[in-house]
């Protein structure tokens, strides 16, 4: 029977509880001292070997080093989670007081921005904004349009040729078609949109770009109403005295067809670099719907006439802003987005 010694037990004990730096360790001298198997219930275990009077004494100094024990543990260890919970706050803590951060908030692209401006405009003046399919058949964009097949006309389009005969709608007149085979006159549409053409990129050429094509019907519907509609509209998006000229021109869906010129905006009208010193800028094409366009719609061109037209975005925004480069307009290069 080795001496059971309940002192240095004790000393040694009271060390370790008071050495342990975390939960874990004191965990640990628990179970060294006080589990099924630990030193303390060993003693205990052994006292029913020593004789009687021994065993009371050593049995009470034992139980009551385990009470002992059982406390200075529980105190230690509130102690630790104390010291583990002020670490957490300092580790964690926030200033609710900082001002939040700002979201960072984008801004629509000058094209956009153009293209609704251009909208408002026209639809003050009583048109509505329709929209069509960019993927197009052969006949909604070129034969209904007074396109004949194989006729030199379609040289003017280059255009990309889909699976099924369907191509990339090569302009947005074809949707003066689809509306008119819906809709009965009279009516003022305008049809901003993404059209496409196989071509080589410059300054001033993209393959994709935006149009806005413009169609009005009625009984009685000239030239003259469209010179002054379109010159208001001018007026209004470059906030300047404009003035627009008509030159004869060729389209196979007007007859008369007509470009048009407005004075340059940058000399106005005197003569400049931007303008060739001319003091005009080529700005669209437009003319008096063809009867043949109107036919092929599903309308009497005996009861019905007006005037379409067509002009890009880009080259608004451009003028607009002076920018010398349509293809800044498709690189998504923030530097320069962020200009606008
Ligand atoms: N669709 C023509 C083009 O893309 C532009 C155009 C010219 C549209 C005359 C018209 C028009 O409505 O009357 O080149």
């Amino acid at each position: 029977m080795p001496k059971i010694d309940i002192k240095s037990l004790e000393k040694r004990a009271e060390k370790e509880i008071k050495n342990s730096k975390n939960l874990k360790d004191l965990d640990g001298v628990y179970k060294k001292y006080l589990d099924k198997k630990g030193e303390l219930s060993k003693v205990l275990r052994s006292l029913k070997k020593l004789p009687e009077v021994k065993r009371t004494k050593l049995g009470k100094k034992a139980n009551e080093l385990k009470v002992y024990l059982k406390k200075i543990i529980e105190q230690k260890s509130k102690k630790l989670k104390e010291i583990s919970r002020k670490q957490v706050y300092e580790k964690e803590w926030i200033d609710i007081t900082i001002p939040a951060r700002k979201p960072v908030l984008g801004h629509l692209h000058p094209l956009t921005q153009v293209k609704r401006e251009m909208e408002e405009i026209f639809q003050l003046m009583g048109f509505s904004v329709i929209e069509g399919p960019e993927m197009e058949t052969e006949w909604y964009n070129f034969d209904a349009l007074n396109i004949p097949k194989d006729h030199p006309a379609r040289d003017l389009w280059d255009t990309f040729y889909l699976k099924n005969r369907l191509l990339l709608r090569t302009h947005t007149s074809p949707v003066q078609i689809r509306y008119m085979e819906k809709n009965n006159p009279p009516f003022r549409i305008i049809v901003p949109g993404r059209i496409f053409r196989h071509e080589a990129t410059d300054a001033y050429h993209e393959f994709n770009f935006y149009q806005l094509e413009g169609l009005m019907l009625d009984k009685q519907v000239s030239a003259a109403n469209f010179k002054a509609i379109i010159e208001e509209f001018y007026r209004r998006f470059f906030k300047k005295s404009v003035k627009i000229r008509m030159r004869p021109s060729y389209f196979p869906f007007v007859e008369p067809g007509f470009e048009i010129d407005m004075t340059c905006t940058v000399c106005l009208g005197k003569g400049c670099p931007a303008c060739g010193k001319t003091g005009w800028q080529e700005m669209m094409g437009a003319g008096m719907v063809h009867p043949n366009v109107l036919k092929n719609s599903g309308l009497n061109p005996k009861n019905w006439q007006g005037f379409a037209f067509g002009m890009g975005v880009e080259r608004l925004v451009m003028m607009k802003y002076k920018i010398n480069d349509i293809r800044f307009l498709y690189k998504n290069d923030l530097r320069f987005l962020k200009q606008f």
